[in-house]
């Protein structure tokens, strides 16, 4: 009988569990917290997660890779089925294995079943769909009942993260915490202290919270749009008549919840087609042998190393001679700000609006705690900034913060 918190990512898992009154977060995939939130099936039916899916993926195993599928929570695709080799399974189940193998690292690093959770979630997981929002949280919370977690109750990540924020505090502030991931950017607006962490109910210190649904993996998109696309055909021209080839199977291919229904036989006959009538057939080539070898999931990759390399270093290539000999595409850190500035934009703007939901004005906020792998981006960080200019910035732990704070939550909650 033990409690946990889980912060289930688009990109990342973590897990923290609660031993005689003390969170400790769980390694879950060698000595590493994060667990990458990715399940390869292997055609004997077998599944690998994390780091190890991405490697048996990469290493060219006969499976099928699946990321980012939180993004697909709240939307009927859920209840849809994806072919693996011959058979078809639901996307609901894929989150049930993946979600199941997390737990049972987590019970055989506690020693004891994991019977109370307290799971993230962000504040919209859809925007402006009360619906669809409730149905993703009724879907985790199924879930995780039919995983046998007796109690299950939900907490916002950015409060979560704002109480792992909290402890380093000696006195008492306003905080805006933001945490940008791999699906969705959330923000809360809280009054944090050492006395206050002792109360047991807190809803009164949570001014307001708010979230949109953008995240690392629409960088990736329009990253990969503007510069790997072009590439392979994307907003190139029919033969005949002025217009493009369909955009579908570029959004597709570059967004990481929908690489695998390019597999789908249709369209390879589609492709097929579409050759024929291109004016550079010799680009719809290269999209075929993407789609055929089923080598999506490695453009995404190069895609999201690509950025992460331009983020930390400035430029970087996206290698893609396994394509065509020779072939690459350069990123540097004025082409990343043109392909995904107008999102930063966007998440900078959400700041405001959190702001205003709060009813206070920006110079009434003391610091602003930066968590979740895209506060990593430049302009991503100069965008929330830019909303708060006197705050003081605070550098969080970017992928644990939301866990920890989870599971102090549930040591609050269950311990
Ligand atoms: N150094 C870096 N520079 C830029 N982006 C990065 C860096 N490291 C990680 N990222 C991006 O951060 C994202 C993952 O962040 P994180 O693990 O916080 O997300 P998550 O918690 O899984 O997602 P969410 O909370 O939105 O469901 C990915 O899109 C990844 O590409
Ligand atoms: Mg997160």
């Amino acid at each position: 009988m033990a409690a946990a918190g889980l912060d289930f990512g688009t990109s990342n898992t973590t897990l923290g569990v609660v031993a005689g009154g003390r969170a400790d977060m769980v390694r879950l995939e060698g000595g590493e917290d994060t667990l990458p939130s990715a399940t390869f099936y292997h055609y004997d039916g077998t599944i690998s997660v994390g780091r190890a899916a991405v490697a048996a993926y990469v290493g060219g195993e006969h499976g099928r890779l699946m990321r980012a599928l939180k993004s697909v929570l709240g939307s009927a695709l859920m209840e849809e089925t994806t072919l693996v080799g011959r058979s078809r399974v639901k996307f609901r189940d894929v989150l049930k294995r993946y979600l199941a193998e997390v737990k049972r690292r987590g019970e055989a690093a506690a020693g004891q079943p994991l019977t109370h959770l307290v799971h993230g979630r962000p504040v919209h997981f859809v925007d402006g769909n009360p619906e669809a929002d409730r149905l993703a949280e009724t879907t985790l919370d199924a879930i995780a009942r039919d995983l046998g977690f007796k109690e299950v109750s939900f907490q916002y990540e950015p409060i979560a993260a704002s109480l792992d924020y909290e402890r380093q505090l000696d006195r008492e502030e306003l905080a805006l915490i933001a945490d940008i991931g791999g699906g969705t950017s959330d923000f809360s607006i809280v009054r944090l202290g050492p006395e206050r962490a002792k109360k047991a109910e807190r809803a009164a210190d949570v001014l307001a919270s708010d979230g949109v649904r953008i995240g690392g993996t629409d960088f990736d998109r329009q990253l990969s749009l503007g510069t790997v696309m072009p590439l392979l055909g994307f907003r190139s021209r029919l033969a005949r008549g002025e217009i493009d080839v369909p955009s579908v199977y570029y959004h597709d291919l570059s967004t990481w919840s929908a690489i695998n229904r390019l597999y789908e036989p249709r369209i390879h006959r589609e492709l097929v087609d579409l050759e024929r009538r291109a004016a550079e057939p010799q680009l719809i080539q290269r999209l075929m042998r993407v789609v055929d070898d089923e080598r999506g999931h490695a453009l995404a990759i190069g895609v999201e190393a690509a950025k992460i390399a331009v983020a930390e270093d400035g430029a970087a290539t996206v290698p893609l001679d396994w394509l065509e000999g020779g072939l690459a595409a350069a990123v540097d850190h004025a082409g990343l700000v043109r392909h995904t500035g107008e999102l930063a934009r966007r998440i900078g703007e959400r700041v405001g609006a959190c702001l205003a939901a709060a009813g206070v004005t920006a110079d009434a906020i003391d610091a602003v705690f930066l968590t979740g792998g895209s506060t990593r981006l430049e302009h991503v960080r100069s965008a929330i900034l830019a909303a708060v200019p006197e705050a003081r910035a605070v550098a969080g732990n970017v992928f644990g913060s939301v866990g920890m704070g989870l599971a102090l939550e549930a040591a609050r909650r269950y311990g």
